[in-house]
């Protein structure tokens, strides 16, 4: 029997804090497709370790999505966790290497995540491509769940309320919406986003629920932040490209890394 996902989420945080020389630290912050370049606003670098040097992670399938964590000192003295790539559940390694990232940053101490994503936009009528969105709630279509067992774990509250207030007093412009997640890796018909439209999505991508329910299991503290990329398929008459997807997220970085910035010194 393969070990336990616990236990190599322990292994992979020792060799994290052997790695940074930090034994604790306070925030995780996993930055999705395009939210790559705002880490630089963060901080000072103090390590950055490839996620080929711990237990249990994989280095990222997909061009754009990063591959290590960096360890940044903020500007207030706070050490955050960024995770530069994560693995996503359409790669095939199934959900234990989907939320390893999650349960190792648990496991070295962290007690808030701010998790985000590039997702596509289901309200074309009152989103601009661009514009961060906060996820106030999920919809997990993704078929799976990264707990087993008998444990049943309340999920009133997962993007918690006052994380969300917190981040609204710095930009009082953001809007809140409902993510729903597919697996992917295929983006989704007409038909199926007009259905997530009848459903209550706002926004639609293929990470950051499974990585949520995993960080409600082990009590973190979530914040989840979707920058629309896109109009999802039908909404705007063009096929989607991945690259226009990353091409977005370089072009917005700027407000992102300011705004998380801001956000990471006031947690
Ligand atoms: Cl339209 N769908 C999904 N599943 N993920 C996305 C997207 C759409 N746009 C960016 N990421």
């Amino acid at each position: 029997m393969s070990k336990d996902p616990y236990s190599l989420a322990s292994e992979a945080a020792a060799a994290l804090s052997g790695a940074a020389g930090l034994d604790t630290f306070d925030v995780a912050l996993v930055m999705g497709s395009g939210w790559v370049p705002a880490a630089d606003a963060l901080g000072e670098t103090v390590s950055e370790i490839p996620f080929t040097e711990l237990p249990g992670f994989s280095a990222p399938a997909v061009a754009g999505h990063g591959g290590k964590i960096r360890v940044v000192r903020t500007p207030a003295g706070r050490h955050v966790l960024v995770f530069l790539g994560r693995t996503h559940l359409y790669e095939g390694l199934g959900v234990d290497a989907v939320v390893h990232g999650v349960r190792t940053a648990a496991a070295a101490g962290v007690r808030t995540l701010v998790l985000t994503n590039a997702a596509g936009g289901l309200r074309p009528e009152t989103q601009s491509v661009g514009d961060p969105v906060l996820i106030s709630d999920h919809i997990n279509l993704t078929g799976v769940n990264p707990i087993t067992g008998t444990t049943f774990i309340d999920l009133t509250e997962v993007y918690s309320r006052r994380l969300r207030a917190l981040v609204r007093e710095i930009d009082p412009s953001l809007a809140e919406g409902v993510y729903v997640a597919f697996r992917g890796p295929t983006y989704e018909t007409p038909a199926e986003i007009r259905m997530l439209r009848t459903l209550g999505g706002d926004m639609i991508g293929m990470s950051t629920v499974l990585e949520a329910i995993a960080a409600r299991e082990a009590n973190l503290d979530v914040l989840g932040v979707s920058l629309v990329t896109n109009p999802a398929a039908g909404l705007a008459g063009e096929p989607l490209n991945h690259e226009e997807v990353l091409e977005v997220g370089r072009a917005t970085a700027a407000r992102m890394g300011i705004l998380l910035a801001k956000v990471v010194d006031r947690l």
